[in-house]
């Protein structure tokens, strides 16, 4: 779906459809009136009998005289809509669009004023749901569903001074359906060696990419003993994939970012129950949602150097797999006595962590799916950061704002720290019960104490029921904060 800014008046917009939207307190459109014909008189017809109230998730499809579909959306009471309502009410539009005869679609929602959610949000949040709405997941069937076709086009009414706006979301869209596609796609193919062809591909789209793509046995010489534990008992082998992108002076600190890539997460010899373990595909959400923030960046050229590292590693039982007790050494040296093989991701992300300070970022954030207590803590909603740097926090979650993709602060107070003491090595791999976020936060923060870090937890945000698959979040946080840095 091809997605530009329009400034046409909507009288003269010839795409077959037109989405407006329509307050309930309102007892006329302008829309509508500006339409001409006879359609006034029907939607006045329609508000008097209550066929349409305007209420928040209705939706009315009329007819103009040249036979285009009018979609009227509910936006409900004009001081109550938020951006989750706004954001829903366009998804739900476009994913009706997808499933009518219409190929072009024009959306004049933006003619209306929100008291709540500003103008460069109201943008972006229809950009951005109008393309997830339209993504589909067709990668591993035969069969495409035909009822639900791909729209050849979306034009989006906005002031002159907003197509910037677009021009950002779409970027973060771009990067979103990237994660999504990574995320979605099977363990058995989305494998370590895939997301090094992946990012291979990606680097020589983009102008001023690099990849650089670390083995096993490279990473075995540099002596970075956590990750390579976890990926002992797989066939295939782990690999760190960095991607570079320079669009800054390159005496300009770049900004890094590392995602959890764990191709699927048995467990190990601590393995998962049975029930919901095909989800552990998901497990590598954290290297999709960077790779898609790189993208993102790239497609925009934004004037900032970023590194983006992706450790790419399967938790796989076997003869060779490592076991609870052992203790491994990790890259920085320190070392970490092992009591559930299932808290592996932050294994491969303390050497990634360590590894990616080489390059001394000026910023460093990592994002996994690290914990199913964030599930517990936060549910679907928020993604959750955790920092020992005043400030950063607030700038994950304001760019969070800006998208509508939220984040949420845990602490990291040193009072947590005691539970990843053990008598046998520097630290264990597991705090225990309590806390179970923050302890895996303060793990990380063992390896970063000279790094301007902020981790962020995504296990209850990249992805959802088995429907929808992955979401490709926090890509668009993740694009702000970036834009957010290059301004
Ligand atoms: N990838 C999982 C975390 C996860 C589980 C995310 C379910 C989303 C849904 C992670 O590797 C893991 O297994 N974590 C353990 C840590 C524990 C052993 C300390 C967990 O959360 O149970
Ligand atoms: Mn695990
Ligand atoms: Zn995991």
């Amino acid at each position: 779906m091809k997605i530009t800014a329009t400034h046409q008046h909507i009288a003269e917009q010839n795409a077959d459809m037109l989405i407006i939207g329509h307050f309930q307190s309102d007892d006329s459109n302008k829309e509508i009136e500006a339409l001409g014909g006879t359609i006034a008189q029907e939607f006045s017809t329609r508000l008097k009998n209550k066929d349409f109230s305007g209420n928040h998730g209705e939706s009315l499809t009329l007819f103009n005289d040249k036979g285009q579909h009018i979609m009227v959306l509910g936006l409900g009471n004009a001081d109550k809509l938020r951006q989750t309502a706004l954001y829903e009410t366009i998804h739900k539009a476009v994913a009706i669009a997808a499933k009518t005869r219409c190929e072009t679609v024009a959306n004049y929602i933006l003619t209306n004023d929100f008291v709540d959610i500003s103008k460069e949000q109201a943008v972006k949040l229809v950009v951005l749901a109008s393309s997830h709405a339209e993504y589909r997941y067709e990668d591993t069937k035969q069969y495409k569903d035909d009822s639900k076709h791909h729209l050849e086009s979306l034009a989006i009414f906005v002031d002159q001074g907003l197509n910037e706006m677009i021009t950002q979301a779409k970027a973060m869209a771009t990067g979103i359906t990237t994660a999504r596609h990574l995320g979605n796609n099977p363990p058995n193919i989305a494998n370590p060696k895939y997301i090094a062809q992946y990012a291979e591909s990606i680097a020589k789209q983009y102008d001023n990419c690099e990849l650089e793509v670390l083995n096993h046995k490279q990473m075995k010489k540099m002596g970075m003993g956590a990750l390579l534990a976890v990926g002992q008992g797989s066939h295939n082998k782990p690999k760190m994939v960095v991607l570079k992108y320079s669009g800054a002076d390159k005496n300009q600190a770049p900004i890094a970012l590392v995602g959890k890539g764990i191709t699927f997460d048995t467990g190990g010899i601590s393995l998962k129950p049975g029930l919901n373990m095909d989800e552990m595909k998901y497990d590598m959400c954290g290297a999709a949602s960077v790779i898609g923030a790189f993208v993102a960046t790239a497609k925009l050229q934004l004037p900032i150097n970023l590194i983006t590292i992706v450790p790419a590693v399967e938790n796989m039982p076997d003869g060779n797999a490592y076991r609870p007790g052992d203790v491994v050494t990790s890259y920085s040296g320190k070392t970490i006595e092992v009591l559930n093989t299932d808290a592996e991701g932050r294994m491969i992300l303390c050497d990634a962590l360590t590894y990616a300070q080489e390059f001394k970022p000026s910023v460093l954030l990592d994002l996994a799916t690290l914990t199913g207590a964030c599930v517990v803590a936060l549910g679907h909603q928020a993604s959750a950061v955790m920092t020992k740097t005043n400030g950063l926090a607030k700038q994950v979650i304001d760019a969070g704002l800006q998208v509508h993709d939220r984040v949420w602060e845990l602490p990291l107070w040193d009072e947590y720290q005691k539970q990843l003491d053990t008598t046998f090595a520097d630290m264990k791999n597991t705090g225990g019960f309590p806390a179970g976020t923050i302890t895996a936060g303060c793990f990380l923060s063992r390896f970063t104490e000279d790094a301007n870090w902020a981790h962020i937890d995504i296990a209850g945000t990249a992805w959802n029921s088995k429907k929808e698959g992955a979401t490709g979040r926090p890509v668009a946080m993740l694009t702000q904060f970036l834009i957010n840095q290059a301004g």
